[in-house]
């Protein structure tokens, strides 16, 4: 019997103030009513427009359950389709990423429709002479996801055509992704080479309030990075290594996460590192500062690198670090399962050693042969299954709750609060909840 469809009241439930139920991770109901209404409600990151240099140029992307084509067209402009031929049904295109050319041609029977979603051509058109095609959705060419946004390159869209615009839902959040382009001197990024990908075998979300949980990385990583760190002191020539000076922050006693402090945004976004982070350390690479002030002038250079933030959690499912230029996608796949994608980005007109810098960071801490991301994805192994555990449905959220709670404006708080997993958790029971009545809210609208 389906206990939470259609039930906005028994998904806020889920929610206390200083807990959550367990069916939010473990649930299939629920996690089926978060593809279907979550991901539907909020802005979702497809890709960056650097991944489609040259018209005709698409991806492959999925919001929810629904599978999308993200193209560019001949005029240059980005465009959204559901991934669904409008004669029979079939995914167009099955390729993460390919070049289209002037259109696509649907391999069933072979209708035809430019990069902007035209229908541009039906063989045997005879066939259709006075069946009143025209008024035919198949006449109407790819259907256009409701909306879509390109952000400083970053592609995002929206199923849902209502609800708040691309800048009242990420408001002053969008200040992580600033920072992270301006530290180009050209003011733009690329995408390069392929996402490194890692399976977890989790809930989605385990992943998403680890970006800014700061009291794991110290008891978590003591046996990866602690002894990492141990035998570089001992055998290492006293130098800075890359690796390294990456990996020892982590080590950082509570006090360091306390004082950086985390910013909460309203809708579910938020950042740990208001003042210093793991990443404020780093060794200057030559030249680099020279070109930023080349751009920007020296004020506005040092303002930029100034600014470090961690981790910006973008509601709901990806994580931005600027000052390292990798982000990383949490792409639910079932209850218990999370296929993370973390893509690393060149900045141009930088040395190439801070593109070295990010690869190194990418590999050392994110990919699935590293010794950092294991730590995780061990805990939230343990805990998908721990979960499981009857009578004991709760998961404590408690640090730091202040009384007076509330989540619909921006403040600054100990790197060590829980609140930013609250303040998500209140954006996911809201984005949740808000079509659940009006079912024809949700599916692809006219
Ligand atoms: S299903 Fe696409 S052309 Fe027939
Ligand atoms: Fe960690």
């Amino acid at each position: 019997m389906p206990h939470y469809a259609n039930s906005p009241d028994a998904i806020k439930a889920l929610i206390r103030p200083r807990e959550i139920h367990r069916d939010a991770y473990v649930s299939d109901e629920i996690f089926d009513l978060e593809m279907k209404h979550l991901f539907h409600n909020t802005w979702v990151y497809v890709g960056h427009a650097s991944q489609l240099p040259d018209k005709g140029d698409y991806l492959g992307a999925e919001v929810g359950r629904q599978p999308l084509i993200i193209v560019r067209h001949s005029d240059d402009e980005i465009h959204a389709f559901y991934n669904r031929c409008p004669h029979k049904g079939v995914r167009v295109t099955t390729e993460e990423c390919g070049n289209a050319g002037r259109f696509f041609r649907c391999p069933y029977h072979a209708l035809s429709f430019r990069t902007n979603g035209q229908l541009m051509a039906v063989p045997l058109k005879k066939g259709y002479e006075g069946t009143k095609l025209e008024d035919n959705i198949a006449h109407r060419g790819l259907f256009p996801v409701a909306q879509l946004k390109v952000y400083r390159e970053f592609i995002f869209v929206k199923l849902n055509p209502g609800g708040e615009s691309f800048e009242e839902f990420f408001g002053d959040s969008l200040s992580t992704i600033d920072n992270m382009v301006d530290r180009s001197p050209a003011g733009k990024l690329v995408a390069e080479g392929a996402p490194l990908r890692f399976m977890h075998n989790c809930n989605w979300k385990m992943l998403v309030e680890n970006q800014t949980d700061t009291c794991h990385p110290m008891v978590a990583h003591e046996a990866s990075v602690g002894t990492a760190v141990d035998i570089w002191n001992k055998e290492g020539d006293g130098g800075k290594h890359p690796g390294v000076e990456m990996l020892a922050p982590f080590m950082s006693p509570y006090e360091f996460f306390e004082g950086i402090g985390i910013r909460v945004w309203p809708n579910g976004h938020g950042h740990t590192g208001v003042s210093g982070s793991i990443h404020a350390d780093y060794s200057e690479i030559p030249g680099y500062f020279e070109k930023m002030t080349e751009s920007y002038g020296e004020e506005r250079a040092k303002a930029i690198l100034d600014e470090v933030r961690h981790n910006t959690v973008y509601f709901p499912n990806i994580m931005v670090k600027g000052p390292i230029q990798n982000i990383r996608v949490f792409k639910p796949v079932a209850a218990n399962r999370t296929l993370v994608e973390s893509w690393t980005f060149r900045m141009v007109d930088a040395p190439d050693q801070l593109f070295a810098r990010t690869l190194i960071y990418n590999r050392f801490i994110n990919a699935s042969t590293s010794i950092v991301g294991h730590d995780d994805h061990e805990m939230y192994e343990r805990a998908q299954i721990g979960l499981t555990c009857n009578g004991l449905e709760w998961v404590n959220m408690q640090r730091l709750y202040e009384e007076d709670e509330t989540y619909d404006q921006e403040a600054v708080v100990n790197g060590t609060s829980e609140r930013q997993m609250r303040n998500q958790f209140n954006a996911w029971q809201r984005y949740m909840t808000m079509s659940m009545e009006d079912e024809s809210a949700v599916g692809a609208e006219a």
